[in-house]
């Protein structure tokens, strides 16, 4: 089978994200980048409306904005605890950031998962013309393709994976794990952001059920299916635009006014406990015992929006983070100093990029990350002449492709105290020097190149020939 260049994209993901135009600054990289996507190919992006109905009728919501059509549907209640707050972000995302200590293994969270998705499949099948190309994203979805393909679906179907792959002794602690993988060999193919999450899913599919890896592709009977490890990006040329627009240029001012000389350390974070937030307020303490004469001479900025605020890990985390936070600034404040900004909102990508250029360092220290887009941010949004400095952990996916960050162990205080220190002290010959590196990168492998290089992946993936009439 020959695609025509005319082939539509499906995207079909949990959240869909409306496009706002690329000025407004408030839509998230990957909504910019699957916006364009689906602007240059036609095509529909397909998902939850993020709203709860009686019961579920599958019928979907259309609207077309910028060029993009989205189409969404809503859920059911129980769906959506079984689904979305169960399986998961109760399973599924704790065990997939290496915590089964956090993983909750109910068998209504897995027969929800299961429901849901094959509510999807029912609702978007219809939708699905035969040259579309359609493009699945992350852990919600794993079954989708299975269940497409069961209604008949022949066409090249993609997923990509936006949190880590966990190790395969992890993943063997999930019941119906196998079941979920073979079920991931009905895509033509699966998109990692770094080597060591496709290697961990090679690693499971090897041992575990015998398939044969080879050349790229897993083969498990009569299926296969190719895999590639393609990083995502931030669209740097518009983060820059927005770094240089009005907002951004409030927001730096007010920032350096309000930090009234000290130097501003930055993190800007979910609240989720991936993101290794105890950690880093500890790392920061380690610095401020260990150097008092730099503690009215700096500040830490945490931006940290509450998420998933109806789990119960969430809700612990945000307490936690709530004592500690607390018990530092009583501990070292001054009348006229604290050193912890602790702020629960968000605030839009602009006034971030502003906040972001006013730091002299980026904390980002996540205790596994897919990836880890902040750490992009932060580095585009420098001024060249006089740029900051990146501590980034060295397990967020983002280390494989930013090796010119201090990278660190965020589990060890001592380390992050250390690599803020050398920061603070590093000479602007040797920040210009790693900035101008991570630069190229994030300017290079972009947004726009993940999503290309993962459809012209898709496009030239082997064709299906028969679509498996599963009863
Ligand atoms: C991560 C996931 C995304 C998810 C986002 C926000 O980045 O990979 O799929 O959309 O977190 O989480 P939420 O549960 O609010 O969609």
């Amino acid at each position: 089978m020959t695609r025509s260049t005319e082939s539509r994209l499906i995207v079909i993901s949990n959240r869909v994200s409306a496009p706002k135009g690329s000025n407004s600054g408030s839509q998230g990289g990957l909504a910019v980048a699957l916006a364009a996507a689906l602007r240059e190919n036609g095509g529909i992006w397909f998902g939850w409306s993020g709203e709860v109905t009686e019961q579920f009728t599958g019928q979907i919501n259309f609207q077309r904005e910028q060029g993009v059509t989205t189409a969404v549907v809503d859920l059911e209640e129980q769906d959506v605890e079984e689904y979305y707050e169960g399986y998961a972000n109760r399973t599924l995302w704790p065990l997939f950031h290496y915590r089964i200590d956090l993983a909750e293994y109910e068998r209504e969270f897995a027969g929800g998962y299961q429901r849901t998705n094959e509510r999807f499949a029912d609702t978007v099948r219809p939708l699905i013309e035969p040259d579309d190309l359609i493009w699945i994203q992350d852990y919600h979805m794993f079954p989708l393709g299975a269940e497409l393909r069961r209604r008949g679906c022949q066409n090249q179907i993609g997923f990509f994976l936006h949190i880590p792959w966990p190790p395969r002794r992890l993943l063997g602690t999930l019941p119906g794990a196998q079941a979920l993988v073979e079920s991931m060999f009905e895509y033509d193919l699966i998109g990692f952001h770094t080597e060591e999450w496709l290697e961990s899913f090679c690693d499971y599919a090897t041992h575990e059920m015998g398939a044969k890896i080879e050349n790229g592709v897993a083969t498990l009977g009569d299926r296969c299916v190719r895999l590639i490890a393609d990083p995502i990006g931030i669209d740097a040329k518009e983060f820059a635009e927005a770094s240089a627009g009005v907002q951004a240029r409030l927001a730096f001012r007010r920032m350096r006014d309000s930090a009234d000389g000290r130097d501003m350390i930055v993190g800007v974070d979910r609240l989720d406990y991936s993101k290794g937030l105890e950690e880093r307020f500890s790392g920061y303490e380690r610095f401020l015992i260990e150097h008092p004469e730099e503690r009215k001479e700096v500040f830490l900025l945490q931006i940290a929006p509450p998420s998933r605020v109806s789990v119960e890990t969430y809700r612990r985390i945000r307490n936690s983070l709530e004592g500690l936070s607390g018990r530092i600034n009583g501990e070292y404040a001054d009348v006229d100093w604290v050193p912890i900004r602790y702020v629960n909102q968000g605030y839009p990508r602009d006034v971030l990029a502003g906040i972001y250029r006013a730091a002299k360092i980026g904390l980002v220290t996540p205790l596994r990350d897919g990836m880890n887009l902040v750490a992009k941010e932060y580095v585009a949004a420098q001024n060249p002449e006089d740029p900051g400095v990146l501590i980034l952990s060295k397990f967020a996916g983002a280390a494989e492709q930013m090796q010119e960050a201090l990278l660190i162990n965020p589990y060890s205080a001592e380390e992050i105290a250390d690599a803020i220190q050398q920061a603070l002290r590093m000479s602007k010959d040797e920040r210009i020097r790693r900035w101008t590196v991570l630069m190229d990168g994030v300017q290079r492998e972009d947004v726009t190149w993940w999503a290309t290089r993962f459809l012209d992946a898709l496009k030239q993936a082997r064709p299906v020939v028969t679509a498996p009439e599963k009863a």
